[in-house]
């Protein structure tokens, strides 16, 4: 049986022989999101006015300080939290709770301890109404495409954290999501771990072409994976709430060489904006 997982190129709409659904990348419109937090004795206003459209199969990373609202602005894309005000739209329909269309990976891989890999991948599938057979089928697939074909049978607790965070983006992948949104997935992983997951998702995005939202607080990282990368400012004790403040493309070929001088411009641009030195 053939999932859908074979390459192709980024932004087609090619129908997966699994599952029927459409497999390419969503288009993600945001327009003046606000953000308010209830609080004891004054709202957190945690995003205001914020602006952000991110093309099909476009992969945007999102960087800026420690509280200027980008854990909040992947939950309302998420759909588990619902903007103050403003309009979120995947394809032009507005997101009104969480949904198969989109595949989230947190720091914290999120997996349950006591299924196998394979199991763990397969259970979206088999909630959305695929037979067994079916979402073992797609869950082999989707452990094949992140390298983890081999660790299908064992549990959580016998994988090392970046084997764990691969059978995360396996589930994340397995719904066959139209966005893919991740929170500091590598956050916790050591740098040689880091770095090949970073390659590793840069191959899984050319041969999805799924939207892709990736928050991170590596600056390298962003510039080494991204389309674009996303500045934000504001929140926790800046007196402003968290909004965009650059978006910049990242005109690099692939695979791209961390210590070229060009690569060292964008992070160094990048960095600057985020602390404060760049506007
Ligand atoms: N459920 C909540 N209730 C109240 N305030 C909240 C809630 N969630 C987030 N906030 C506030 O909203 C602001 C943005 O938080 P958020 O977690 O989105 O930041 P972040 O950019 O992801 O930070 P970090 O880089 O540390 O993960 C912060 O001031 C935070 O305290
Ligand atoms: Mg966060």
């Amino acid at each position: 049986m053939t999932t859908g997982f074979a390459p192709r190129p980024t932004g087609l709409s090619t129908p997966s022989p699994a599952t029927g659904a459409p497999t390419r990348g969503a288009a993600i419109s945001v327009r003046g999101v606000e953000m308010r937090f209830p609080g004891k004795d004054s709202d957190v206003l945690a995003l205001s006015g914020l602006d952000l459209r991110i093309e099909q199969g476009q992969f945007v990373s999102i960087v800026g300080a420690s509280g200027c609202g980008k854990s909040t602005l992947l939950r309302l894309l998420a759909g588990f939290e619902t903007a103050t005000d403003g309009v979120i739209e995947l394809d032009g329909v507005p997101v009104r709770g969480p949904g198969p269309d989109r595949g989230v990976v947190f720091q914290d891989y999120g997996l349950f301890p006591w299924r196998t890999s394979l199991e763990n991948v397969a259970y979206g599938p088999r909630r959305n109404g695929m037979s067994r057979r079916q979402a073992s089928a797609v869950a082999q697939e989707a452990l094949a495409l992140v390298g983890l074909d081999t660790a299908r049978d064992r549990f959580p607790g016998q994988l090392s954290g970046g084997m764990q965070q691969r059978v995360a983006i396996a589930r994340a992948l397995a719904n066959r999501p139209s966005v893919l949104l991740m929170d500091e997935p590598f956050g916790a992983l050591d740098a040689m771990t880091r770095s090949s997951l970073q390659t590793e998702l840069t191959h899984i995005h050319e041969s999805t072409g799924t939207t892709t939202v990736f928050i991170t607080h590596s600056v390298e990282e962003a510039v080494n994976l991204s389309d674009r990368v996303v500045v934000m400012a504001g929140g926790a004790g800046s007196g402003l709430c968290g909004h965009v403040i650059a978006d910049i493309p990242i005109d690099l070929p692939r695979p791209r060489d961390v210590t070229a001088a060009a690569f060292n411009e964008y992070e160094r641009a990048i960095s600057d904006l985020i602390h404060g030195d760049g506007s």
